[in-house]
């Protein structure tokens, strides 16, 4: 019989996990799990590569805050990463097919003696933790993505990093654009919301920002780049989403999904440059940043974004208030049920005042 929430004994041991793609910021709360943990009398295991530390023997080790010492500025995980490790449905090559793990996962929790689970992940590894605190698992979320689109918290760590990265290329291809009077198009990550992308595109003083949200015409958007010849700004930036789509069009896939594995997405950058340059008749070059907007070092708001999460991951942890996810409500980080997230995007509004600040100073979404 399981003990009921009064009675269930106090938390002492608990393990640590980081699922999905990375994204600065995430050593950062596994410094802060494991030296809060710690000054509560709490120890804290390292399970390696998401869920699959749960699976394996031997892919998990005890962290001690002298092990997390130095790894704030550090990008990447510790733990390492995998966003093919769904124990519900586990991909076993030889067979072809795919096989639930979960019990394994269930067992090796109690094998290992924890009390709780920190699981640190995007909308995926969230889904997968939720399922797992329906089936008794005590655990807290930790929302992680460079495209900031999970719902529920206003930031997740890493976007910030992202945004910086992207204003930084789109500043250099700024120059270079406007020496050679050219059109530079440039695709940043975003699947299926363009947070990213509207950032960086303002904060880098875009002329064109294309995104999942709003289908883009690109006679449109031609026209918008033909009319800064008027006042002389032979140039333009184009920023595009990833997961920007034209107007009744699809996304640009690269490779098609596989079992548990989602479609990876990419390419629209070329597509828009090709057809701007037949439109514009203007040399128009394109550059996809990919996986450089994942690495480096978290910005100073990322790391204590991590930072405030990994701690208050830990209260909520003392509060035993499983099922749960940190999130920021500016200016508190407060625990929203891991129901509420699951299954769910969070998309850029279409009266977003961002949005609304971009149109007003002229800036094509493509419609
Ligand atoms: O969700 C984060 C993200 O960086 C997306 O923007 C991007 O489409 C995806 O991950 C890429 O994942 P992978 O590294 O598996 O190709």
């Amino acid at each position: 019989m399981s003990a009921s929430p009064e009675n269930r004994p106090a938390v002492r041991r608990i393990g640590i996990l980081t699922g999905g793609g990375d994204a600065p910021g995430l050593n950062a709360v596994i410094r802060a799990v494991v030296k809060a943990a710690a000054s509560h009398g709490i120890k804290t295991i390292g399970l390696e590569d998401s869920f699959d530390g749960l699976i394996e023997p031997d892919r998990c080790r005890v962290l001690a805050p002298r092990d997390v010492t130095g790894i704030l500025r550090i990008g990447g995980t510790i733990l390492g990463t995998t966003n093919r490790g769904n124990p519900f449905a586990y991909p076993i090559e030889t067979t072809g097919g795919t096989r639930d793990y979960s019990d394994r996962c269930v067992e090796m929790f109690h094998e290992l003696k924890l009390d709780a689970l920190v699981v640190i992940g995007g909308d995926g590894t969230l889904s997968i933790a939720h399922q797992f605190s329906r089936r008794g698992i005590p655990i807290v979320g930790v929302p992680k993505t460079i495209d900031n689109d999970i719902p529920e918290t206003t930031n997740t760590f890493g976007f910030d990093t992202a945004v910086s990265f992207a204003t930084d290329a789109i500043d250099r291809l700024h120059t270079t654009a406007e020496a050679h009077h050219r059109v530079m198009v440039v695709e940043v990550m975003g699947r299926y919301a363009g947070w990213i992308a509207l950032y960086a595109g303002v904060a880098g003083g875009a002329d064109v920002i294309l995104i999942p949200e709003i289908p883009f015409d690109l006679a449109k958007v031609a026209e918008r780049i033909m009319q800064r010849d008027t006042y002389g700004a032979r140039f333009s930036i184009v920023v595009v989403a990833e997961g920007a789509t034209p107007v009744g069009g699809k996304v640009s896939v690269v490779k098609e999904a596989s079992g548990a594995v989602v479609e990876r997405l990419g390419g629209m950058a070329g597509i828009v440059a090709t057809q701007l340059e037949e439109l514009t008749s203007k040399e128009t070059r394109f550059v996809v940043l990919g996986h450089l907007q994942r690495g480096g070092a978290p910005t100073s708001f990322d790391r204590i974004l991590a930072t405030r999460f990994g701690a208050r991951a830990v209260e909520l942890l003392l509060e035993r208030q499983f099922g749960t996810m940190v999130a920021f409500h500016p200016p508190d980080i407060v625990a929203v049920p891991l129901e509420r997230i699951v299954g769910k995007t969070k998309s850029v509004p279409r009266d977003f005042d961002v949005i609304r600040a971009a149109r007003a100073l002229g800036i094509s979404l493509g419609d």
